[in-house]
């Protein structure tokens, strides 16, 4: 399965989120790779940091950050039981090739009942990918989620009508995400990460548990 985790957003945790399903799934035995789209790197950089500390080697990051990704990923694909792509922000080029490539879009977003949770140029990408994909399903996944009930609930509501759907679970605002990051860490290699890490296996088992 080749998972895309995509948003012309920056900053509503496309590489995070990569981050921690490509170790969940990793420890669960899955054959994962990640393969970094952004010309940014950062998912690279963290693997690097990794090494620098020591740290064991979960899985593969490759960077792959060109509009042949579609045509490259089905044969990484082959021999793999999960590709994720960290996709860029803005490079709609770039983008839309992880959408040509991909099984599932994954859009995290930041939940606010006040806004748009992703924009119509990014559903158009989704759409348009569509067309020649047919089988590409599309969910929103909500990150950075905040504990203000009154938001929680005008959310619930915006989740129920949400076009492409949104995963039942969230995963919250918690600031042991980038605290391990700086440390080329996961969640779960981290004091205090438990939590953060029963959101991050609870979103592994969303996406598997899709149905059919
Ligand atoms: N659930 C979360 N709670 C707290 N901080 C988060 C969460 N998800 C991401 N972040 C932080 O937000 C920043 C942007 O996340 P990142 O994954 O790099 O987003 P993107 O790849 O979409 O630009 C990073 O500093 C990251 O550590
Ligand atoms: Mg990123």
């Amino acid at each position: 399965m080749i998972i895309a985790l995509v948003n012309q957003k920056g900053g509503v945790g496309k590489t995070t989120l990569a981050l921690h399903l490509a170790g969940a799934w990793a420890k669960r035995g899955r054959r994962v790779v990640l393969v970094d789209a952004d010309p940014q790197g950062s998912a690279l950089d963290w693997s690097a940091l990794r090494a620098d500390h020591g740290l064991e080697r979960r899985f593969g990051v490759i960077g792959l950050a060109r509009e042949t990704l579609h045509r490259e990923l089905p044969e990484l694909a082959q021999d793999r039981d999960i590709v994720l792509i960290d996709a860029p922000p803005r490079v709609a080029p770039l983008m839309r090739s992880a959408l040509l490539a991909a099984d599932l879009a994954l859009i995290p977003v930041q939940p606010s009942p006040f806004d748009g949770w992703a924009s119509d140029e990014m559903l158009r990408l989704v759409a348009d990918a569509r067309d020649f994909r047919p089988s590409l399903r599309a969910r929103f996944v909500l990150n950075r989620c905040g504990a203000r009930t009154v938001i929680a609930r005008d959310v619930a509501a915006a989740l129920a009508r949400s076009q492409p759907p949104a995963l039942p679970v969230q995963v919250g605002q918690r600031v042991i995400f980038a605290d391990a990051a700086r440390q080329g860490r996961l969640v779960d290699e981290q004091a205090g990460g438990a939590k953060a890490w029963r959101e991050v296996l609870a979103l592994a088992d969303a996406i598997e548990g899709m149905a059919p």
